[in-house]
């Protein structure tokens, strides 16, 4: 069933219950975030919960592992890039 999320304040099509990180990764420019020290940017690389390379923030709440949770229908992420 299909749903919408925002990445980055901009509408997008998922499917329920679908990986998050499923969904980044079909983004033109899947990146999920910068790295805090020298801003080089990172993306899911094990997508089992391991590398914690794939943290997001998901509405609101910081580093949360985006390989490990289903969309949900209204769920607002932010990756940081801007
Ligand atoms: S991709 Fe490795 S923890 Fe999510």
């Amino acid at each position: 069933m299909p749903i919408e999320i925002h990445i980055d304040g901009e509408p997008c099509a998922a499917e329920a219950d679908e990986l998050l990180a499923s969904v980044l990764l079909r983004q033109p420019v899947p990146i999920f975030r910068k790295h805090p020290v020298d801003g080089s940017p990172r993306a899911a690389f094990c997508m089992m919960g391991v590398c914690f390379e794939c943290l997001v923030e998901i509405d609101g709440v910081p580093n949360q592992q985006a390989c490990v949770v289903k969309v949900r229908d209204g769920m607002q992420i932010n990756r940081g890039l801007s």
